[in-house]
């Protein structure tokens, strides 16, 4: 395929390689997980933990790992996995094109006898083209395949590469609402300034379909999420207690991430009629000089 190589990746896992003119990228056929994208002569934007576990059927710890059908826990079955299954599933590999030099691969995803007999009973197809130029596209397509309309919540959980986490300042959520898992899912009301990150954040921004920069002074760069058919924003950080318990994140690397992840989610989530389509879209880009 054009700029594109399927080669051995971590722990033996499969991945698709993507050297476009204007950058590279890496996508696991593990939940269609991007773990790296780099444009050429800049540094990586996405965070990938050197302790990442690269193991099927486990979650890949950075890059932007996919969440579907439902976010964070199951509503009504504890022993369904956190934020869903589509990213410990093997996606399969659909095809690849170059357009304007910029390279588009696409992976795809059905329901089968062990997601049906799971917590989500619904047919359904999934196709996620990742696009690779200076900007990285990522659009998540959900077709309802089955007889009846369905509901699912859906986020790119991107991890974002900082130079430190407490030196950021996150525009695009100002005077909005947000959920906060960190104090027992009160609704809180974000301020007129720009988010800036001092403890623990885990928050679920409802109606918000701005775009999000993350100022990175120490990096001197900024980073751009622009999206479409996504009405909720998540920002999370464990922060340096929550992190220690994190078996894939290294003591210090809480420091450098900071998840903005393109969802929806809680009052967002998407109610799909038979036969109808949905899609979702992140634009992540870098633009040096914060
Ligand atoms: C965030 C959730 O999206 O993902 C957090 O809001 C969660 O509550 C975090 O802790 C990481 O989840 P996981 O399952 O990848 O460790």
């Amino acid at each position: 395929m054009d700029g594109v190589v399927t080669e051995v990746g971590a722990g033996g896992l499969e991945r698709a390689r993507v050297n476009s003119a204007r950058a590279e990228t890496h996508i696991y056929l593990q939940g269609a997980t991007v773990t790296h994208f780099q444009p050429h002569g800049a540094a990586p934007v996405l965070f990938l933990s050197n302790r990442a576990t690269w193991a099927p059927g486990r979650a890949i710890r950075g890059g932007v790992p996919l969440i579907f059908p439902w976010f964070g826990a199951h509503s009504s079955n504890p022993k369904a996995p956190q934020h869903g299954f589509a990213r410990t599933r093997t996606w399969r590999l659909l095809g690849s094109q170059v357009i304007d030099g910029v390279v588009i691969v696409e992976l795809g995803l059905e329901d089968d006898e062990a997601s049906r007999a799971g917590a989500w009973p619904h047919a359904f197809q999934l196709r996620y083209r990742v696009s690779v130029g200076d900007t990285l596209g990522l659009a998540l397509e959900v077709v309802n395949s089955s007889t009846q309309a369905f509901q699912f919540e859906a986020a790119l959980h991107t991890y974002l590469a900082v130079g430190d986490v407490r030196a950021v300042a996150i525009t695009g959520l100002e005077n909005t609402t947000y959920i906060d898992k960190v104090d027992g899912m009160t609704r809180k009301r974000q301020g007129a300034e720009p988010l800036r990150l001092t403890g623990e954040t885990d928050r679920v921004f409802v109606g918000t379909r701005s775009r999000c920069v993350v100022e990175d002074r120490v990096l001197s760069r900024r980073l751009m999420v622009d999206k479409t058919g996504s009405a909720t924003t998540v920002v999370w950080n464990p922060w340096s207690a929550k992190a220690a318990g994190i078996a894939d994140l290294e003591p210090d690397d809480w420091r450098r991430m900071v998840c903005v992840e393109t969802a929806n989610a809680a009052d967002d989530v998407v109610t799909l009629a038979a036969g109808q389509r949905h899609v979702m879209t992140a634009m992540i880009r870098v633009d040096a000089g914060a």
